[in-house]
């Protein structure tokens, strides 16, 4: 969670070094036009096309922005759209003359409205960020026009509909924030097939199984949790290795075992796959995992043993493995304190350890032992879990009480 917050100041950051960055040609602009010039005029021509067509879409906008308690949009009149609160300009890529609109950032507006199609005509724009507001509806077709848009933070809005494959055709996008929304359905394969650095899902209506056939993302943070995915992790996702550090599916109604292949994501810093349906053994594939600080299995109904290669990792700070059917911790792992390591045990079915499950819950589970081999995720769809597979639901096993991600 602290390293989220980490990427959205670095969002915050990046806006404000874009900005700096812009200022300062700006400067030297003009400084070297005034000079030249002796301040004859101002550097920059206030009215050109792109401005023009930017006067245009943030008109529209604000035509169907129906609450504004912040009063964001009151100065949104007027030619010189630079001035509106909210717009960034910056010169030109294609011709550092001319200030375009380079910027959107509108975070924690509380504005409610919509999304005008007319916004695909600020096409120089390289940021939008419109976290905490009330927008709705649909992500406009348009913004396919926005071939320099470099972040996209659409977060804790109202937004519905399908996962906005407009965002797919974004040559530059790197950076791409959906998460409290309500988009619904499947996400689409080349989502992850795309160079992003962070893709947050998370707290929305995403349905339907992870793509079986994850393409080789760029992301170092993908954050599935709070959304409805239904089906197993498949072992695609072990082409997340090359650049995955965190790796967050709280609460995604994740069934069937955690894939060894989850064991060569060897960048891990974060794994939390709590409050899922997850069955079967801690792969051992994990004590691979070099880097990993923080793993958090809790709330699933994992069994069998506790593997001592995860539990002298060399970099494990925490350790939370409670409210599982683990029956034995191997080695060490019965002593984490012994190392330093931050943990949680309870409601497991560790004979030597206090606050454990009653013995007939752990039967339940140890008579019906799980064949991950057998199970393992189908490329196609969704495990067949018989209800053998599963142990029967106590209050203890109910998700219900999973806290909110935030
Ligand atoms: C916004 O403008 C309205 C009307 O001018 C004013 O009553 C209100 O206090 C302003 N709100 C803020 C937060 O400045
Ligand atoms: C896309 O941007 C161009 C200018 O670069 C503009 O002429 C065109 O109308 C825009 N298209 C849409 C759909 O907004
Ligand atoms: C998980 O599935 C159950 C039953 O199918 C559903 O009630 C619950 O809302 C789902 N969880 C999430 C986070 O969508
Ligand atoms: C360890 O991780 C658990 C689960 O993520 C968390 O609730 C707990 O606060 C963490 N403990 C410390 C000391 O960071
Ligand atoms: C755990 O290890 C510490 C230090 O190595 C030791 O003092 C303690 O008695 C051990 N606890 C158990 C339950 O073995």
């Amino acid at each position: 969670m602290a390293s989220t917050i980490l990427i959205q100041s670095m969002t915050t950051c990046t806006l404000v070094i874009l900005l700096l960055l812009h200022l300062s040609s700006m400067a030297t602009a003009k400084h070297s036009y005034s000079s030249r010039h002796h301040r004859r005029s101002h550097g920059h021509s206030l009215s050109n096309a792109k401005l023009n067509r930017a006067y245009i879409a943030l008109q529209a906008w604000r035509r169907v922005i129906f609450s504004d308690p912040y009063n964001f949009t009151s100065n949104w009149d007027g030619l010189d759209v630079c001035q509106y609160k909210g717009i960034y300009c910056a010169p030109s890529l294609d011709d550092p003359k001319i200030k375009v609109v380079a910027g959107i950032d509108l975070n924690f507006a509380d504005m409610a409205g919509f999304l005008p199609e007319e916004l695909g005509l600020l096409a120089d724009v390289a940021l939008i960020h419109l976290n905490s507001n009330r927008f709705c509806g649909v992500i406009p077709l348009s913004l396919a026009n926005l071939s320099l848009l470099y972040e996209l933070d659409l977060s804790n809005n109202r937004f519905v509909g399908p996962f906005p494959t407009v965002v797919l055709s974004l040559p530059m996008l790197k950076f791409l924030d959906l998460r409290y929304n309500e988009f619904e359905g499947p996400l689409p394969p080349q989502l992850f097939q795309k160079k992003l650095d962070a893709i947050f899902l998370n707290n929305n209506r995403f349905s339907n199984v992870i793509p079986a056939f994850l393409g080789g993302t760029s992301a170092s943070v993908v954050v599935f949790a709070n959304n409805n995915f239904n089906g197993c992790l498949p072992p695609s996702i072990a082409n997340f290795a090359d650049t995955l550090e965190e790796l967050l599916m709280i609460n995604t109604n994740l069934t069937g075992c955690l894939p060894p292949e989850v064991g060569y994501l060897y960048k891990l810093r974060v794994l939390d796959v709590s409050y899922n349906k997850l069955v079967g053994p801690i792969p051992y594939s994990l004590s691979g995992l070099a880097h990993l600080e923080q793993l958090n299995l809790a709330h699933n109904m994992m069994s069998g043993l506790v593997p001592e290669g995860v539990c002298i990792l060399p970099n494990l700070a925490n350790f939370t493995f409670s409210y599982n059917f683990f029956c034995e911790e191997q080695g060490i792992c019965m002593n984490l304190t012994s190392k330093g390591i931050q943990f949680d045990d309870r409601r497991n079915c560790l004979p030597e350890k206090p606050l454990q499950r009653n013995p007939k819950e752990c039967n339940m589970v140890s008579e019906h032992p799980i064949d991950c081999f057998e199970e393992r995720c189908n490329l196609v769809g969704t495990p067949n879990f018989g209800p053998a597979m599963v142990p029967v639901s106590t209050p203890l096993l109910s998700p219900s009480t999973a806290p909110s991600y935030t």
